[in-house]
């Protein structure tokens, strides 16, 4: 199963830039930003991927600042960025969204993160064989004039890279800022024809649940503490709930893989996607996701089938681009049944 797996291929919705680094590769990456790698260096790396028992999404977002100082030059940003494509390649993911916060420091703007994840995306993707698309990240836990300068980026590079940057990503550690106040800014991006990914239901807070809701979103990231009706809405409004299994066990979000509401989502055939979240923080791939899924859930190769050409449906891409990947996909699919 899992070769079978690994051998997919697979589509991935739901990939932070700076947590989808896996540990070898961050250690790639000190090399070529810091040079030799020292033994503190070493101990960070095994702390970055362990997770004491009981651990709390708050602790979760301690581990980003570890990523986020190895990509706060544009060299780094660069070559971090090949090698998550190149790292989701391996997986054999055949197309990704990839979503990231762009960050200003002494080094770059916003705008010239973007330009450097863009320009990586644009002359790499082709190498690695995989089609690449771009989601600026809103993180709610900074001002919202930092959300307004990069809505405004995003909509500016959108008409310049229409087929790269498709959507904006309202993440960020939810126990922090207040959704309300980002509803002008996420409605002009909506507005200027950005689909909208949102972390949404990451946490139990109902209000804010029913305010994201009643907002509206293309999809839904985690959705774990939506309500039966919550749930009941996002089926009528054909919005795909992004699972992310491991993220959520790790994270303490669901308080074990078998109570994820994943089986819930199959049991009643709502829109679903697996995705990774981070997979170097949580050091995982998509390829294991599944076979996490399939493990836990008794999900078969048919039904992992039928997932990945549910995120074909769900993904931001044209009509075009979708036909191609189903057509990847249903060549593997024949090839297995031969
Ligand atoms: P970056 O935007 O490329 O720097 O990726 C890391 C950032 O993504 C973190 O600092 C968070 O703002 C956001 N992020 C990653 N995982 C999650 C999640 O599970 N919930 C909410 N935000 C997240
Ligand atoms: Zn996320």
């Amino acid at each position: 199963m899992l070769q079978f797996l690994r051998n997919l291929p697979k589509i991935e919705l739901h990939a932070h830039l700076n947590g989808s680094l896996n540990i070898d590769s961050i250690r790639e990456l000190a090399a070529k930003v810091y040079g030799v790698q020292t033994k503190e260096f070493s101990t960070l790396c095994e702390r970055f991927i362990k997770f004491e028992k009981g651990a709390k999404l708050d602790d979760c977002f301690e581990k980003f600042g570890f990523v986020h100082e190895l990509t706060s030059t544009k060299e780094g940003l660069e070559y971090a960025t090949e090698l998550v494509i190149r790292d989701f390649a391996k997986d054999n993911v055949i197309y990704v969204e990839l979503r990231t916060t762009p960050k200003a420091n002494g080094n770059m703007s916003r705008r010239s993160y973007l330009d450097t994840v863009l320009g990586v995306i644009k002359n790499k993707s082709d190498l690695y064989k995989i089609k690449v698309k771009l989601l600026p990240s809103i993180n709610r836990a900074e001002p919202v004039a930092v959300a307004e300068e990069t809505v405004a980026l995003a909509v500016e590079l959108a008409t310049i890279e229409p087929e790269i940057i498709v959507g904006i990503d309202f993440s960020g550690n939810p126990n922090q800022g207040n959704f309300k106040d980002f509803i002008p800014v996420l409605s002009k991006a909506r507005n200027h024809g950005l689909k909208l990914a949102m972390h949404c239901a990451e946490v139990d807070n109902p209000v804010e649940i029913r305010e994201m809701i009643r907002f509206g979103m293309s999809r839904c990231g985690h959705g774990t503490y939506l309500s039966d009706s919550g749930f009941e809405h996002m089926k009528e409004e054909n919005i795909p709930i992004e699972c992310c299994l491991t993220s959520n066990v790790k994270s303490g979000t669901v308080a074990n893989i078998g109570a994820h509401h994943l089986k819930q989502l199959m049991a009643t055939c709502a829109p679903k996607v697996l995705c990774t979240d981070d997979s170097g923080v949580f050091d995982t791939t998509l390829s294991d996701e599944f076979f996490l899924a399939t493990e836990s859930f008794g999900l078969t190769k048919s039904q992992c089938i039928a997932l990945t050409m549910e995120a074909v449906e769900h993904a931001f891409a044209t009509r075009e681009e979708k036909l191609m990947l189903k057509m990847q996909i249903y060549k593997y699919t024949r090839l297995q049944n031969k």
